[in-house]
């Protein structure tokens, strides 16, 4: 079982702008059934964490949808209207007893911690980050939410050109 820190960045390290918009990246052209794709990654994945901001751009841009089917725990110390008919949990937790439910959540399968990057940053803090993917958009914001506000040693493991995006999968070392 293996945790991820899968995401887009531009490439001066920001996932989102300081208005939490992701148009810079959705504007992109990007194949994910290709190299290093959104869809092989998620089929392995067993259970999803996310911190509020990234929860509530997901619950806008799906206008209330919840596009997960598998078990996903919501960072945040407010209480946030939750989709009907999806398994959505709040929590306010450290993040090693959340991890413990992920994993037995999960059975065989993996971890993804979706964002933002001081969520993963709190995850490897704890020494429970193993992987870091991250698909390099053609662009700078010059500003914003950051990929992953930690000093860590990764390992590149393997790169991949997907359409507009570089892509890159690193090991962490050691925090
Ligand atoms: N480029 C991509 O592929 C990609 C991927 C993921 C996300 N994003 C975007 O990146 C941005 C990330 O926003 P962000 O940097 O603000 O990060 P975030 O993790 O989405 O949200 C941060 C908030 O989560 C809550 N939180 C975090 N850790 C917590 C903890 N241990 N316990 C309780 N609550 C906790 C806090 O809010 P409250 O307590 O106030 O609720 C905190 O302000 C979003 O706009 C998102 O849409 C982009």
């Amino acid at each position: 079982m293996v945790t991820h820190f899968f995401t887009a960045s531009s490439l001066d390290g920001f996932i989102a702008t300081d208005e939490h918009s992701l148009v810079w990246l959705l504007t992109q052209d990007v194949d994910p059934d290709g190299p290093m794709g959104y869809n092989a990654f998620e089929k392995n994945i067993g259970a999803l964490a996310m911190g509020s901001s990234t929860y509530e751009w997901v619950m806008r841009h799906e206008e209330g949808r919840w596009g997960y089917s598998q078990p996903t725990w919501v960072f945040s110390h407010r209480e946030l209207e939750l989709p009907e008919n999806a398994d959505v949990r709040l929590t306010q937790q450290d993040v090693q007893s959340i991890h413990a439910e992920m994993s037995a959540a999960a059975g065989d399968q993996d971890i993804w911690i979706v964002g933002g990057g001081d969520l993963a940053g709190q995850f490897a803090d704890a020494g429970l980050l193993d992987e870091v993917w991250v698909q390099y958009a053609p662009v700078t914001l010059g500003s914003g939410a950051p990929l992953l506000p930690r000093r860590l040693d990764l390992e590149l493991l393997e790169v991949a050109r997907n359409r507009n995006f570089l892509c890159g999968r690193y090991s962490v070392v050691s925090t």
